[in-house]
């Protein structure tokens, strides 16, 4: 089996057909990763030395970014031992496993966005980090990728947030057939969108639509958890009418600044507009000592992260999770 080095001197094997991300995961190398089907890029890396094979295609990476030698370690294979840049968290991840699980509430949050709760068999005991998703495998074998959106508290249900893709095969079953007590399975926790370097930094959170979601669950953290305490919180929550703002901050422990930016409010609107990494950049001041957590739709996040990095944010201060389609690549 292939061997794989990182940069910082981690070593682990690759299967026949395993993507160079699976076998770190495996080997308890925690690199950061979120979709797991070539569509985000939350996984580049480069091949320092050695050969590697493509096992889906890599619609994640730009032009430039293939140019400039990345590859996505969750859609290569190795062909040879490898030398391997690549980030390696150094936190331990949380095994995912697969458990049953049932709705308990159904509420419309808005004409579009669906808030669920999931009830755990009981002595369950699920753990996840705050920000981290789950995959929900639905009628027919279904698999979709849904954000937590609140703090792990022992006993209290998952709490989703589900946007209505118009003719997607899940949002079908969640907008039109799905009921109290339908039993579903769950595989998780997955992902590294999750808080990390906070402690002095200013930190902002920047959502999207139901990306709001991991956000919520990351301020809920804050509020109840002994999390380092950050220099400031700021929240910039973006939508296209106040009808998609579902969610007010009021209820959260942790001192924060909530900013709504909408993108085609009318003139009632007072409040800020267009998009909300603009609106970021027209606040801030110090980009340096500050820390970015990302989440909703993929454009949002690359031009997030392509204005702010422009503007002084260090590169490895840009956290995201970019809610690309889910379905099998
Ligand atoms: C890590 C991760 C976390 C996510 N968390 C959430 C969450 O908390 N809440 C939430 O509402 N969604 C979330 N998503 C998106 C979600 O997993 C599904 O992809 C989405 O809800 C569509 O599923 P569907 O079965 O309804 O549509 P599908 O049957 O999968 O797709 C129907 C059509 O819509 C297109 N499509 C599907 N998804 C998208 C998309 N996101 N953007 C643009 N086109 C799309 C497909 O290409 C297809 O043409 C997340 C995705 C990822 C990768
Ligand atoms: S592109 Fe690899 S995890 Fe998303």
């Amino acid at each position: 089996m292939p061997l794989i080095t990182t940069t910082q001197g981690r070593q682990f094997s690759v299967a026949e057909g395993e993507s160079l991300l699976d076998a770190a995961l495996r080997a308890d190398v925690a690199l950061s990763y979120s979709c797991r089907t070539g569509r985000c890029s939350s996984c580049k890396g480069k091949i320092r030395e050695g050969e590697t094979r493509l096992l889906h295609e890599e619609t994640g990476l730009s032009s430039a970014e293939r140019e400039a030698g990345w590859v996505l370690t969750c859609a290569r294979q190795a062909v040879s031992d490898v030398l391997l840049e690549v980030e390696d968290l150094g936190v331990p991840l949380i095994p995912a496993r697969t458990l049953p699980c049932r709705i308990q509430s159904l509420e419309r949050l808005s004409a579009d966005v669906l808030r669920v709760e999931l009830r755990l068999p009981p002595n369950s005991r699920f753990n996840y980090r705050a920000g981290q998703y789950i995959d929900v495998i639905g009628p027919g074998g279904v698999r979709r990728s849904y954000s937590v959106a609140n703090a792990l508290v022992e006993g209290r249900p998952l709490e989703l947030h589900i946007r209505q893709v118009p003719g997607g095969a899940m949002s079908q079953y969640w907008f039109e057939q799905a009921r109290p007590n339908d039993l579903l399975r769950l595989h998780g926790p997955l992902g590294t969108f999750f808080l990390r370097d906070v402690a002095d930094r200013d930190l902002v959170f920047l959502a999207t639509g139901t990306g709001l979601a991991p956000v919520k669950a990351m301020l809920e953290s804050l509020s109840e958890a002994d999390a380092p305490r950050s220099r400031s919180v700021t929240v910039y929550w973006g939508g296209r009418v106040p009808e998609d703002l579902y969610w007010e901050s009021s209820a959260l422990a942790v001192p924060h600044r909530f900013v709504p930016v909408l993108s085609r409010a009318d003139a009632d609107w007072h409040g800020r507009r267009g998009h909300v990494q603009a609106v970021m950049l027209a606040d801030s001041t110090a980009l340096d000592q500050s820390v970015v957590y990302a989440c909703g739709s993929d454009l949002m996040i690359r031009d997030a992260h392509a204005q702010l990095v422009a503007a002084g944010l260090p590169e490895q201060r840009f956290h995201s999770d970019a809610f690309v389609c889910s379905s099998a690549a």
